[in-house]
């Protein structure tokens, strides 16, 4: 894995912005994995500026997010389809027809999940997949445990992602307990990964990660020391468990 250290959130936003332009110039019809959370804010709004003040032109490319709450409805502002929307998709010329983002509501959930996984491999391919991580390690919704799935899957969310999950929702009880994710498998498959970590609050996962070259379902992003093409990007004091 290679690694980049920046200095703050910042210099980490820009540099992931960069690794996803250089790729769209690369290859303009590039296919995206796209994650949400708090952390790839930043990389947004620094590719709605290239968009804006540099001509950055998207409007070749596909994406394909992560992961979606499940039973949420796409309006409530808490769902990923309304945050990709609010901080990405509605200021860039990504054509919606090449936006995906699994469909939690579809009443065959498992057949929905299969058609995710087989419109990624008719797509190509990820060209890049940019990931965040949880605290316990988790990438997408593929949480510790026994076993992990490779596909296209709904899985039950551990008490620790739905706490820290609970500070953007009114009450524990609105807290989504479910979500779809994309399994290891269809992340492993893309040519390359960025795994971004941001605040003093992933020092720790980041040590345990870099730290070891060991993978075991106990910390799922362990698994990306199987794959050749991965960059680490952290900021400083995501960074302070390295040695
Ligand atoms: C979100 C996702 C999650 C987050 C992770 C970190 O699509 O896949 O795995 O990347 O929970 O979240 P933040 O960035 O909020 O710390």
């Amino acid at each position: 894995m290679k690694v980049i250290i920046k200095k703050d959130y910042l210099e980490l936003s820009k540099v992931a912005a960069n690794i996803v332009r250089d790729e769209i110039i690369r290859k303009p019809n590039a296919v995206l994995g796209l994650p949400t959370g708090s952390t790839p804010l930043g990389m947004y709004r620094e590719l709605i500026r290239m968009h804006k003040e540099e001509g950055l032109d998207l409007s070749g490319a596909t994406t394909f997010n992560l992961d979606e709450y499940y039973g949420i409805s796409y309006d409530n502002e808490q769902s990923y389809h309304y945050y990709m929307h609010q901080n990405f998709f509605d200021h860039v010329n990504i054509k919606p027809v090449n936006i995906n983002i699994p469909d939690v509501i579809d009443d065959d959930i498992d057949r929905e999940c299969e058609e995710y996984d087989n419109r990624i491999r008719k797509s190509g391919g990820i060209d890049l997949m940019i990931l965040g991580i949880g605290h316990n390690g988790h990438i997408g919704f593929n949480e510790p445990g026994e076993e992990m799935e490779t596909r296209t899957h709904i899985t039950d969310l551990t008490k620790e992602t739905i706490e820290a999950n609970a500070r953007f929702f009114e009450n524990y009880d609105m807290v989504p307990k479910k979500a779809v994710t994309m399994g290891f498998g269809g992340i492993m498959t893309a040519r390359k990964i960025l795994l971004l970590a941001n605040g003093e609050g992933k020092a720790e996962i980041i040590g345990k990660l870099l730290g070891s070259s060991k993978i075991s379902t106990r910390i799922p992003a362990s698994f990306l020391h199987i794959h050749s093409n991965v960059i680490v990007a952290v900021s400083e004091d995501a960074a302070k468990g390295l040695r």
